[in-house]
Formats: C-alpha cells, sequence, structure tokens
C-alpha cells in the first residue's frame, strides 16, 4: 500500500540549510497542478502573485487582491500532500500598517491552511515582519527585484545596489523570516548574503549558489507565452502540446471523426 508522504515543516527550511539540501520551489495556482508538482517532489509550492500576469493576464501583478490569492491558495493548500505552502501576500495587503499586515497575514493562514506568507521588502518591513512573526505568523522575505515596487523601480532589470540588497536580507532575516526569496541579483551579491544569513536563500535569476531556487511554473513548463526573463529554463513545451491537442480536436470534430461509436453511448 502507498504510504503518505511526511508533510514538510517549517522547521526543515532551517534544517536544510545546515545540511545543503537544494530547495526546490515552484509556484501553483490551482488543486490539479499543485497535485502534479507536489507528487512530483517539490519542496515547496509558492502561491505567488505572479497569478495576475500568468493566469489573470495582466502586465504587472499590481491588480491582484487579497481574497483572490486567498483563493487560489485554499486550492493548492488543500492539494498539497507533502509540499510547503507557501502564500503571497498582494500589493497594499501589509503595506499600510502594520495591523493591516497582521490582518492578511491571519486570513491567509485562517482561510487557507497554507504554512507561511511572503511579502516583498527588507529594511522598511522589518517592523512588520517582526510584528507578524510575532503574531504566528511565519514569514518569507522577497528582496532584490520586488515586482510589486515595479513603478518606483522603473521595470523588470537586474538590481546592482549589492549594500542595499544586503541590507534588505539581513533585515528580513533579523526580524525573523524563516526564509527569503533574492530575484534578479548579481550571482556574487546572492553568494554574499547565502554564505551570510542562516535562513535559506531562494533565488530566482540569482545565480547557482543559493540555497534553493524558484521559477514561476508556466515559465518552465512553456504554457506562459509572454516575456521569458534570461532566468528561465524551459523544461517542457506544454503550450506547443495544448495548441496541437487543440486543432487535432477542432479538425476531429469538423471531419466528424469525433466523437466515434466507443466514445458514445448506445
Ligand atoms: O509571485 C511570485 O511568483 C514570486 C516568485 C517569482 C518568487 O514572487
Amino acid at each position: 500500500m502507498p504510504t503518505e508522504p511526511t508533510p514538510v515543516s517549517l522547521s526543515d527550511f532551517a534544517l536544510w540549510k545546515t545540511q545543503g539540501h537544494k530547495i526546490g520551489v515552484l509556484t501553483a495556482y490551482d488543486f490539479p497542478m499543485a497535485r502534479l508538482l507536489d507528487s512530483a517532489g517539490v519542496d515547496c509550492l509558492l502561491v505567488g502573485d505572479s497569478l495576475g500576469m500568468v493566469v489573470q493576464g495582466h502586465d504587472t501583478t499590481l491588480p491582484v487582491t487579497l481574497d483572490q490569492m486567498i483563493y487560489h491558495t485554499e486550492m493548492v493548500a488543500r492539494a498539497a500532500k507533502r509540499a510547503f505552502v507557501v502564500g503571497d501576500l498582494p500589493f497594499l495587503s501589509y503595506q499600510v500598517s502594520v495591523e493591516d499586515a497582521i490582518r492578511s497575514g491571519g486570513r491567509m493562514l485562517k482561510e487557507t491552511r497554507c504554512g507561511a506568507v511572503k511579502l516583498e521588502g527588507g529594511t522598511r518591513m522589518g517592523p512588520t515582519i517582526r510584528a507578524m512573526v510575532e503574531a504566528g505568523i511565519p514569514v518569507m522575505g522577497h528582496v532584490g527585484l520586488r515586482p510589486q515596487s515595479i513603478k518606483a523601480i522603473g521595470g523588470y532589470k537586474v538590481q546592482r545596489d549589492a549594500d542595499a540588497t544586503l541590507a534588505d536580507a539581513r533585515a528580513a532575516a533579523e526580524a525573523g523570516a524563516f526564509a527569503i526569496v533574492l530575484e534578479c541579483i548579481p550571482s556574487s551579491v546572492a553568494a554574499r548574503i547565502t554564505a551570510e544569513l542562516s535562513i535559506p536563500t531562494i533565488g530566482i535569476g540569482a545565480g547557482p549558489q543559493c540555497d534553493g531556487q524558484v521559477l514561476v511554473t508556466p515559465d518552465l513548463l512553456g504554457s506562459f507565452e509572454g516575456f521569458r526573463p534570461k532566468f528561465v529554463r524551459r523544461y517542457a513545451e506544454i503550450g506547443d502540446a495544448i495548441r496541437t491537442a487543440a486543432a487535432s480536436y477542432v479538425a476531429d470534430v469538423a471531419s466528424g471523426a469525433f466523437p466515434n461509436e466507443a466514445e458514445s453511448f448506445r
């Protein structure tokens, strides 16, 4: 009889850092995909607000709401048998006040049963992260390129201010974040942060020396055909496969080849 896997817990992240286990993280937004990724052995499923772009079709993550994030995170958390599930807090659900952040993070944990939340920002978010952790909300940090600040940053580009990124990462770690995403920074900066911090770093466009890696799943599968950043490696061409399958179906319907006798009821 197949045995149920042991679910990944928060303490595994600290353990993995000491053991040198490279953490495999992927984004997920719905039940069936989360089931597949979980059964493939993905350590952590991030319900990223990237869904604003790769699911909803916006050109930034800014329009995504907390209710939408909760809707998607609940499905993913219900699907995951082993993977640790992190729900992203969207733009304006935590930046205005510490009270907002605790309320938003608390809703995410209560209504979705995910294991932790993620938020963007370092030095400025330190007091918020501390208050959330004290309130019992595990927080994953996110520094370097912060897509929720894209209007202020002025575009999706590599963040080269090493001192600022280092200070942000330190602030998030000191405030109690259990792990931190490093997005779009030079590998040397990510390596320095990874060596200094006692919490795991999860890189996306941050080179090979991070403690783990994360990719946006539709990028990795080739099902999102918008902008493709340099750091994405394609592991499949699902977009082509979907188009070919749909075109074959339409042709079969048009010719009368679908459905056949075996696919019909007597
Ligand atoms: O929203 C997201 O998917 C993310 C990852 C790209 C790290 O924040």
